[in-house]
């Protein structure tokens, strides 16, 4: 049913094809436990990741709208931010981003290297705020303003995380219920972080009406669990709705709340030993700020028995890019 609903919404074709699903072969023998990951950090445009997939909708609503300039908002290394500039670019349009600092750092990585670099080669135009604490009001109004100077703009809410956004992550859930039922295997759980939501509601509600009985785990990475939850399912609710059909009786947000402290945009010493394990055992580039958390709590669930019997399967959201802008933290 979502499936038949889904393929009414207009969409750029940007990945061209499903995203690799690949056993961690090394990972798995050293935790005795297998581990796969759903390479979404290899999505084709500008060095990859989750957003891309949002950006496919979101995109295309903005050309179906006219837009000339797409604005959006996000951390100074956000990988948003990068993936939108770049769609941009590809596309033709002006791109506009404010950009906070939410860790308050003066060090010259973070200010300038990462995704922060690939900004200024995309061409887009970039304001600092204080603060994203009001970001739809602070997106609004820099609509406005362009509007005055006789733009087109299309708003882009942070992380791609509206109803329209999260259908890429639908789409991307279908996408991986028909990989895994290709495996014959019965896995354990999907491990994701979980920051602006559109991706964890996305693929849990696909997930949660093809394959029922699959938990989904989002590790925090922004806020607590009590913040995250809610965000979660009203995103899953407009979502449904969007695409016209309920809930799935089996949906359910799960979320793990140990492994993003100190806060959003930090890692803390769990993240960087998974960050170091995967690359040294995989070759594989997790992030500072969200899929080396959430890798994190997948090693430490393992570690304390928090899933079901079965193979572990981890969605890689991508991120690498920001190693760049933390370079301090692996002199
Ligand atoms: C690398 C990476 N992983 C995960 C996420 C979280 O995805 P979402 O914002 O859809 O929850 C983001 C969001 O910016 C990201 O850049």
């Amino acid at each position: 049913m979502i499936k038949q609903q889904l393929d009414r919404f207009h969409r750029l074709d940007l990945l061209g094809g499903a995203t690799a699903l690949e056993k961690l072969e090394r990972l798995s023998i050293w935790l005795g436990r297998d581990v796969y990951v759903k390479r979404d950090d290899t999505t084709p445009l500008a060095m990859g990741g989750n957003k891309l997939r949002k950006l496919e909708y979101l995109a295309a609503d903005a050309l179906a709208r006219d837009a000339d300039t797409l604005i959006t908002a996000g951390a100074i290394q956000s990988n948003h931010v990068r993936q939108t500039a770049a769609i941009a670019a590809k596309l033709g349009l002006g791109c506009v981003a404010l950009l906070e600092n939410p860790i308050g750092t003066d060090d010259s990585n973070y200010l300038g290297n990462g995704n922060r670099l690939l900004l200024d080669l995309f061409d887009a135009k970039v304001e600092l705020v204080e603060n994203l604490d009001n970001a739809d009001e602070q997106l609004q109004a820099l609509a406005e303003r362009l509007r005055r100077s006789g733009k087109q703009p299309y708003l882009v809410p942070i992380g791609g995380s509206n109803a329209l956004g999260a259908l890429g992550y639908v789409r991307a859930g279908l996408e991986l219920a028909e990989q895994i039922n290709n495996t014959g295997l019965d896995f354990a759980a999907v491990v994701l972080a979980s920051g602006s939501a559109g991706t964890h509601s996305g693929l849990a509600l696909a997930l949660s009406e093809v394959l029922p009985q699959l938990p989904v785990i989002g590790v925090t990475v922004s806020r607590t669990e009590q913040a995250q939850r809610p965000k979660v399912q009203g995103l899953a609710e407009r979502t449904a709705e969007l695409l016209g059909v309920p809930l799935p009786e089996h949906f359910k947000v799960q979320l793990w709340d140990e492994y993003f402290a100190p806060r959003y945009g930090e890692p803390n010493a769990g993240t960087l030993a998974a960050l170091k394990l995967l690359a040294s055992q995989e070759g594989l580039l997790l992030d500072p700020v969200y899929t080396g958390k959430a890798m994190a709590g997948l090693l430490d669930g393992i570690g304390r028995q928090r899933f079901d019997d079965g193979p572990i399967l981890f969605l890689h959201t991508g991120g690498a890019p920001a190693l760049f802008a933390y370079a301090g933290l692996f002199a």
